[in-house]
């Protein structure tokens, strides 16, 4: 009997090698016959392989882990790494995040190539969100350039570093838009405004992909969080989001769909439910919207553990029922949650989940991959050589100074403290992030070497003819300020302020750096208060006292609630956190080597209590009322409804003038209205201005807001130099979404506005 079981187990052994040694044959002629056949498309390509995958390895491509364990290092020993590192060798991984750097990246790649059965490559991902080492202005900062190519290039400098690291895949553009300033991840995004927010999602997508996502300097682009993330209810992170159609069509949507029109080449889901559905297990969102009405042929990731959070959200039942709501609404890829490796091939053999969703959500990644042109060389992204010689070079550093000059908004200039004198001032610096070396990274820095950006003070040390002198203060927090760890804000200690005042006392100009660290914006930092953290305003009015000729440079990843400074201080200048060329980009703007030209893609409220606070607003039955007073109207008894500086708000250290905006109308028989401006530099320096078309269509079968940024375009002026700009407006600059999503172009009249900010006066009307 025992002798029988022992021959019929050693049959079906021998016959299992068999059948090993025969797929390994035919893979073998397969890579010749097929993946470098150039007469078959992609697409037939990925059918292909397809064809020769388990359902096992299929569902395996659809499972992406963190990196686990030094690749170079022992063996893991931890049981989590240890199932990773199994599964990884069999074949059941498709991606990996948190890997980088050519000798890691490369030994990972070699396992998934060398000892998995069909040696598909990884993709590799990494939040490659403003800069790799080499940083770039957080992204809400490079959005106040409203400098499409500027943007553009940070993202192809980022793209040409991390591709250098090994990198193929970032987790950017976060292409929400935010109308709390309290949500701690508005650093991350364009700002308040769709309009703005799609040019610079095509300008970014188009900066990390470039035109062939095979050249070796390009990475596949990631449009997140899909959606409506940035609408999480009071701002807080995470958070439920509760959103009509009108506003998912017009203001969140519109983003996104650019990006995918630009060609990106994956989505991300979000972490908040939308109206009780988790956008991870949204059917409509993925597998309607996305991959139905607009034809995206990329895949969707799901954001870290979003699949099994779904439980926690009260959707999902287990972590099984999870992973069946998941892959049937369309979410291609598992981060970390690590349930489609387990769960997905029972679901389908119970027939609770299609084959073919696996097949196609397998075939999606498996085309990114051969785009990346990973087939072709797996370690294409793998040169030591490049890896020394791109990462940090002259021309990248000289990209993102570029970039954070441009950022840079002068909000107040009271008096013309600024441009300094180049000579002989005393100036006293005060302020903890004056010296920070680190924090101007900003959040999103994984790669960034700490202490490597140029701070505040070095910048300004670097012009010589002044007397600098640095005084702390106040530390801003206390403790270890890496990336997750927790932040401690001082509220206490004021021993600082004594030698700040002495300093202050005998200065001719004091600038002070205030505002957030770094890490006090961005995921998981939400604020409820938005003034100056800690002890910085009262250290902010004890140098008042003593000296009233500050300049104000803010640090922050959000718009500030900063009435008193507003109100006293006469020099304010919005200063981010601009990355790695920092202080040298605020040195020059401080003492006039660039004229600041940036515009803020964000209102900055007065107070908490206005949030969310956008220009785009609508005008209510009952308008805010027009003398004070006035009761039955849409208002605050204890607040203004504006803003404290308005969306596309930023001043030269010239002036400029506009004239009437001119209409010129031939819809009728071209679909299109022109409307021409006159801009004119009337100030003593060249300038570059910002010029800003918004629209009002006065009555819709839709509300349509009291006005909608609908063109912009930059143009640099000589003193008395005038220059006439035309916008064309055409039906995508003139219709809008009704609630069933269908765009309309309605006849009737409009308003057309043409100025430097959102709320300028000049305008103009014409009927359609
Ligand atoms: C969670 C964040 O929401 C997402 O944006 C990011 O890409 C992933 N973590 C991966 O780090």
């Amino acid at each position: 009997m025992k002798l029988i079981t022992v021959r019929i187990l050693f049959f079906f052994a021998v016959l299992q090698l068999f059948s090993c040694k025969q797929k390994e044959i035919d893979l073998l002629s397969f890579k010749t016959s097929v993946l470098q056949n150039e007469s078959l498309s992609v697409d037939q390509k990925v059918e292909k392989l397809l064809d020769q995958m388990t359902l096992e390895e299929k569902i395996g491509q659809m499972n992406q882990y963190s990196g686990f364990w030094d690749f170079t290092g022992p063996a893991p020993k931890d049981g989590k790494a240890a199932t990773k590192m199994e599964n990884l060798k069999k074949g059941w991984v498709g991606s990996m995040l948190n890997v980088s750097g050519v000798k890691d990246v490369k030994a990972v790649q070699k396992i998934a190539i060398e000892e998995s059965r069909l040696g598909i490559p990884l993709i590799i991902g990494f939040d490659v969100i403003h800069g790799y080492k080499t940083i770039s202005p957080i992204p809400l900062a490079e959005a106040a350039s409203w400098d499409l190519e500027a943007i553009k290039i940070s993202a192809q400098v980022a793209a040409q570093e991390a591709s250098a690291a090994g990198i193929n895949w970032t987790f950017a553009p976060m292409v929400d838009i935010s109308r709390d300033a309290r949500w701690g991840r508005v650093m991350e995004g364009a700002g308040e405004d769709p309009y703005l927010g799609s040019k610079i999602a095509k300008a970014r997508v188009s900066g990390f992909q470039g035109s062939d996502l095979s050249d070796p300097s390009t990475i596949a682009a990631c449009a997140k969080h899909f959606a409506a993330y940035g609408f999480v209810e009071a701002g807080r992170d995470y958070n439920t989001a509760d959103v009509g159609a009108a506003t998912l069509n017009s203001i969140i949507m519109p983003p996104f769909k650019a990006a995918k029109d630009a060609g990106v080449k994956t989505f991300m889901n979000s972490f908040n439910d939308l109206n009780g559905i988790p956008a991870t297990g949204d059917t409509y969102l993925q597998r309607t919207v996305l991959k139905e009405n607009w034809n995206f042929d990329g895949f969707i990731v799901s954001d870290w553990g979003s699949i099994s959070e779904m439980v926690t959200h009260g959707y999902a039942r287990d972590d099984n029922h999870a992973a069946e709501l998941a892959i049937n609404a369309g979410s291609d890829m598992d981060m970390e949650s690590h349930l489609y490796v387990t769960e997905l091939a029972s679901l389908v053999k119970q027939g609770k989940v299609d084959e073919a969703y696996i097949h196609d959500a397998a075939s999606r990644i498996i085309k990114v991959k051969f785009e990346l042109g990973l087939f072709d060389d797996p370690y294409k992204y793998c040169d030591e050589a490049r890896e020394a010689s791109v990462i940090g070079s002259e021309k990248n550093q000289s990209s993102v100074l570029d970039l954070a000059k441009k950022s840079i908004v002068l909000l107040k200039n009271q008096n013309n403290v600024l441009p300094l004198a180049k000579k002989g001032q005393k100036i006293a610096v005060i302020g903890a992030l004056a010296s920070d070396k680190t924090s101007p990274l900003g959040n999103w820095r994984l790669a960034a070497d700490i202490n490597s950006a140029v701070s505040l003070l070095e910048g300004l040390q670097a012009y010589s003819g002044n007397t600098i002198t640095y005084a702390k203060g106040a530390d801003v927090v206390i403790g270890k300020t890496g990336f997750v760890s927790e932040l401690t804000i001082n509220t206490t200690d004021t021993s600082g302020f004594k030698e700040a005042i002495m300093l202050a006392k005998k200065s001719d100009v004091v600038i002070m750096a205030l505002g957030e660290h770094a890490m006090q914006s961005g995921e998981g930092r939400s604020r409820a208060y938005l003034g100056l953290p800690g002890v910085q305003q009262e250290l902010l009015e004890a140098i008042f006292a003593v000296n009233k000729n500050i300049v104000l440079v803010l640090s922050n990843g959000r718009p500030l609630t900063i009435p008193w400074a507003a109100q006293n201080i006469p020099t304010i200048l919005e200063g981010w956190h601009l990355g790695t060329q920092s202080g040298n980009a605020l040195a020059q703007v401080l003492y006039g080597d660039y004229n600041p030209s940036g515009k803020l893609p964000m209102s900055f409220p007065r107070s908490v209590g206005q949030l969310p606070l956008y220009y785009n607003y609508k005008n209510t039955g009952r308008p805010s009322p027009v003398n004070p007073g006035q009761v039955f109207w849409t208002h605050y008894i204890d607040q203004k409804n504006t803003p404290q500086y308005p969306f596309g708000f930023g001043l030269s250290y010239t002036t400029f003038s506009y004239s009437k905006p001119m209409v010129f109308h031939t819809y009728s028989q071209d679909k299109q209205v022109t409307v021409s401006v006159k801009v004119t530099n009337t100030g003593k320096r060249e300038g570059k201005e910002t010029v800003q078309l918004y629209l009002r269509d006065l009555f819709a079968s839709v509300i349509r807001p009291i006005r909608e940024l609908k063109g912009f375009e930059q143009v640099v002026l000589e003193p008395g130099q005038t220059k006439e700009i035309t916008f064309t407006l055409t039906d995508q600059e003139l219709g809008f979404f009704n609630n069933q999503g269908i765009w309309l172009v309605e006849k009737g009249d409009f308003e057309v506005y043409v100025g430097g900010d959102s709320q300028t006066k000049n305008k103009t009307n014409f009927k359609l």
